[in-house]
C-alpha cells in the first residue's frame, strides 16, 4: 500500500514539474521574434546557417516555422544540439557543453504546440555576429591569425560512392627553434570540404618521431591546451602525413584542400608541462588478437569490448571522443585507481557515427589519476534493426576502415605528469574545493 501510494505521489511530483517545465515564467504566448529566435541564435545557427553543413538555416522564420516538429523532436529528445553524454552516470562538468537549458526546450516545444507563431518583427533580435563562413574559428579568440599553416595536396572526391582516402606527405617548413603548440585548428574547405571531410589527422614525421598535430571530426574542429601546456614542436626535417576520410555527398568535389593553422606560445615563454595532445586508446584488439580481429557482430545481434590501458605516469585526462562506426551504440571510459576503486569518468550512451565530438572536461573535473591507475574502455555495438542507423541488420560486420565496417578506439586527450607536478596539480585542486566548501558553508 504504501509503495503504490509513494508511487502515486512521484507520479503528482512529476506531472506537477512537467507543468512547470512547459509553461515559461510570465509569456502568454510564445512567439518566434521573442522568445525563440535568441535560443536559436545563441545555439544552433552556428552550424545551421546557409553554406554550412547542417541541413537548414534556421537564422529566419521561414524555414524555422517549416522545420517546427522537427525542431520539437530533435530538442526534446536533446539531439539537438548534438551532445551524446549519459546525463545518469560519469563526470557531468564540461567546458563544450552546448545542452539547452529545460526552460529553452520548454519555450521551443511551447512554440511549436501553439502552431509556431511569428510575433512582432520589431522583438526580433540582430543577427548574429558569426565568423564568415571560410575563417579560422580560433582568430577571434586567439586574436590573430595562425603563426604558421600547413595544407594537403588537392584531391577530387567522387559525387557517389563509398568512403575515400587520401594521405599524401608534404615537406614541412622546417623551424629553426622548437616551438610549443598551444592552439590548433583543422580547416576544411568552405562550404563544400565541410560537407565531404568525415574526419582527419596531420602529423608531423621528423626522422626519429612524430608528432600528432591536429585531429578533426564532425564536431570537433581545433583544440587550445590550457595556459602552461603545449605541444613541443621540434626544429629541422619533416614531413606532414595527412590521413584524411571523405565521404561522397552526391556532387562531385574537386581539388579539396584541408589546411591546419597553428599558433604558438610566444618564444622564450616555454610551458611547464608537454602534452601529447589526443592519444589513441584501442578498444579491440583483445585476447592478443591482431588490431580489430575480434570484432565480429553476428547479424541482428550485439557485441560488447573492452579495453585496457595501464598508465605508467600520473596523467590528467582533458577529454575523451570515441570512434566507432554504424552499429556502435555506446562507448565508456572508467578508471580504476590502484587501491581498487572504479569511477566512470565518461559515457557516451547514444553514440552517432555521423558526429566526432570531443567532450572536453571543466577544468576542475578533469580526472587527475595516480601512476598505475587502469583506463577500462568498453565499446558495444548493436547490429539489430532497431538501431536506427544500421544500413542492413542481417549483415556478418568485421573490422574495416569502412562505415559500413566496423573500429572500436577512444581518442583521450593526456597530458603525463612528473610525480611532483601530480601531486601539486592535487594539492592545489584540493585548496580549491576546501576554499569553495567554506564559502558555501559561510554564506
Ligand atoms: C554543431 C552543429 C549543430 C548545432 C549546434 C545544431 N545542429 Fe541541428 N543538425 C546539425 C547537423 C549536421 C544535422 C544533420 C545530421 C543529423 O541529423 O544529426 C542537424 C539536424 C537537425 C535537425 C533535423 C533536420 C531534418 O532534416 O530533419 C533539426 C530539426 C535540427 N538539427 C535542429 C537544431 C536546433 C533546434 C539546434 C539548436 C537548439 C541545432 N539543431 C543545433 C548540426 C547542428
Amino acid at each position: 500500500m504504501r509503495g503504490a501510494r509513494s508511487l502515486h505521489s512521484l507520479v503528482a511530483i512529476c506531472a506537477i514539474s512537467m507543468a512547470l517545465a512547459t509553461a515559461p515564467a510570465g509569456a502568454q504566448e510564445v512567439t518566434f521574434t521573442r522568445d525563440v529566435a535568441p535560443i536559436l541564435y545563441e545555439n544552433c545557427v552556428e552550424c545551421h546557417r546557409t553554406g554550412s553543413f547542417a541541413p537548414m538555416s534556421l537564422l529566419n522564420y521561414e524555414t524555422a516555422r517549416r522545420y517546427a516538429s522537427r525542431i520539437k523532436f530533435r530538442v526534446q529528445t536533446r539531439q539537438m544540439p548534438p551532445w551524446h553524454v549519459d546525463r545518469t552516470v560519469g563526470i557531468q562538468d564540461y567546458a563544450n557543453d552546448p545542452s539547452l537549458t529545460d526552460s529553452e526546450i520548454a519555450t521551443i516545444v511551447q512554440w511549436v504546440d501553439d502552431g509556431a507563431l511569428m510575433g512582432d518583427a520589431s522583438d526580433m533580435p540582430p543577427p548574429p555576429d558569426l565568423p564568415q563562413g571560410g575563417a579560422w574559428v580560433l582568430e577571434e579568440r586567439v586574436g590573430r591569425p595562425p603563426d604558421m599553416i600547413v595544407r594537403s595536396s588537392p584531391y577530387d572526391v567522387i559525387a557517389n560512392g563509398q568512403d575515400q582516402w587520401w594521405g599524401p606527405s608534404i615537406e614541412f617548413d622546417a623551424l629553426d627553434e622548437p616551438r610549443w603548440i598551444q592552439s590548433y585548428e583543422f580547416k576544411p574547405a568552405y562550404p563544400m570540404g565541410m560537407r565531404v571531410i568525415h574526419h582527419g589527422h596531420a602529423s608531423l614525421r621528423f626522422a626519429d618521431q612524430t608528432v600528432a598535430i591536429a585531429h578533426y571530426g564532425v564536431g570537433k574542429r581545433y583544440e587550445t591546451f590550457p595556459e602552461g601546456v603545449g605541444m613541443l614542436v621540434p626544429a629541422g626535417e619533416a614531413q606532414v602525413v595527412w590521413n584524411l576520410h571523405y565521404f561522397p555527398v552526391g556532387e562531385r568535389v574537386e581539388n579539396d584542400v584541408v589546411e591546419v593553422g597553428l599558433w604558438f606560445y610566444p618564444e622564450g615563454e616555454d610551458p611547464e608541462i608537454q602534452t601529447r595532445g589526443e592519444v589513441l586508446m584501442r578498444v579491440d584488439r583483445t585476447n592478443g588478437m591482431p588490431r580489430g580481429g575480434d570484432i565480429l557482430i553476428p547479424p541482428f545481434g550485439k557485441q560488447v569490448l573492452q579495453g585496457v590501458h595501464v598508465l605508467r605516469q600520473p596523467t590528467l585526462i582533458s577529454s575523451f571522443r570515441p570512434h566507432m562506426h554504424m552499429r556502435g551504440k555506446e562507448m565508456s571510459m572508467e578508471a580504476i585507481y590502484p587501491d581498487g576503486r572504479r569511477e566512470m569518468l565518461g559515457k557516451v550512451s547514444d553514440y552517432r557515427h555521423i558526429w566526432q565530438l570531443s567532450y572536453q572536461y571543466a577544468e576542475d573535473a578533469r580526472p587527475l589519476l595516480p601512476a598505475g591507475t587502469t583506463l577500462l574502455f568498453t565499446s558495444v555495438f548493436d547490429n539489430s534493426a532497431e538501431n536506427p542507423l544500421n544500413p542492413d541488420p542481417t549483415q556478418w560486420v568485421v573490422f574495416g576502415r569502412r562505415g559500413v565496417d566496423e573500429m572500436s578506439h577512444m581518442w583521450v586527450g593526456m597530458t603525463n605528469l612528473e610525480q611532483e607536478v601530480y601531486e601539486r596539480m592535487v594539492a592545489e585542486r584540493q585548496e580549491r574545493e576546501h576554499r569553495i566548501a567554506a564559502r558555501d558553508d559561510g554564506g
